[in-house]
């Protein structure tokens, strides 16, 4: 399965923070906002990702992250030059898809919890069709939200609805087969000009092929999209890491622990950002 991080847009709920700066590149805490997410296609496995970001910003994500090596993983990357929607992900890379299945996860989307590596490769194992996930918060209508019924079954999706059927949002993390390509290609632009994701879910839906898992209460899934919820964000992590000392969405940890690198690896990290305290935690990993 590829993996792609779409890390587009103009951050424009984040002006002035984001009129220089790529929104998905301000820090939550001690890292950048990218590394949440991925993180998460690290611990679900995937280790061939594209990064798609704006003309003037992906400079700035290759920078960052290089080839991948140093987290054992591959990246490429790639131009999205207008913000035309999530679904466009798919079509700018069909080429880097090829016959595989493809994960495709939000840069600004930040998640946490116990359980969340058993969803994850519950969502990897699903061999057909989209599998979305369902969690529920109080402000459904800023959201794709999804309708089930007693069984669980899916009977709608709709983006950002003024009357929202159940409280359930979809967040920013899909699973598709490889079917998604030819989906994406063929789904309208919405009112709003985009290629809506909820468009090609939908189109998964009346084919009877969209799976629905839900993230329940221990599964922690942040806003960073304005001011207060950057803060929260930063702070939720800053509690965890303080109290527990195990790190949140740390991706070298994360390659380490699958093996993705070895003890070497990761202390030659740790020592590039020798002085901070993500670089000794990363020293204290080798050493365990
Ligand atoms: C997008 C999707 C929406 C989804 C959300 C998750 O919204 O369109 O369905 O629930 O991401 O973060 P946007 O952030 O583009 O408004």
């Amino acid at each position: 399965m590829k993996g792609i991080i779409l890390a587009g847009g103009k951050g424009t709920r984040l002006y002035p923070m984001t009129f220089s700066v790529s929104k998905q590149l301000l820090p939550v805490y001690d890292k950048p906002m990218i590394y949440y997410p991925l993180s998460i296609l690290l611990l679900a496995g995937i280790r061939e990702i594209a990064l798609i970001s704006t003309p003037y910003d992906i400079d700035d994500y290759r920078n960052l992250l290089g080839d991948g090596s140093k987290f054992g993983i591959s990246i490429t990357y790639v131009v999205q030059p207008e913000p035309k929607g999530l679904a466009e992900a798919f079509v700018l890379c069909e080429d880097f898809i090829g016959n595989d299945s493809v994960c495709l996860i939000l840069g600004d989307n930040v998640f946490y919890g116990q359980t969340l590596s058993v969803l994850l490769r519950k969502a990897v194992d699903i061999k057909e069709g989209a599998t979305v996930f369902g969690y529920p918060v109080m402000n459904p209508c800023s959201f794709g939200v999804v309708e089930f019924d007693a069984d669980g079954k899916v009977i709608s999706i709709e983006e950002k609805p003024a009357q929202p059927k159940s409280n359930y949002a979809v967040p920013g993390l899909y699973f598709y087969d490889n079917s998604v390509v030819e989906i994406a290609k063929s789904v309208k632009p919405s009112p709003r000009g985009e290629l809506e994701i909820t468009s090609v879910n939908d189109v998964y839906l009346k084919q009877g092929k969209l799976n629905v898992i839900l993230m329940g209460r221990g599964v922690a899934w942040l806003d960073t999209g304005s001011p207060e919820g950057l803060l929260g964000a930063a702070e939720f992590v800053e509690a965890i890491q303080a109290r527990q000392g195990y790190y949140v969405c740390c991706p070298e940890e994360i390659a380490w622990r699958n093996k993705y690198i070895d003890t070497e690896q990761l202390l030659k990290s740790g020592k590039a950002l020798k002085g901070t305290e993500y670089g000794k935690y990363l020293i204290s990993l080798a050493k365990e």
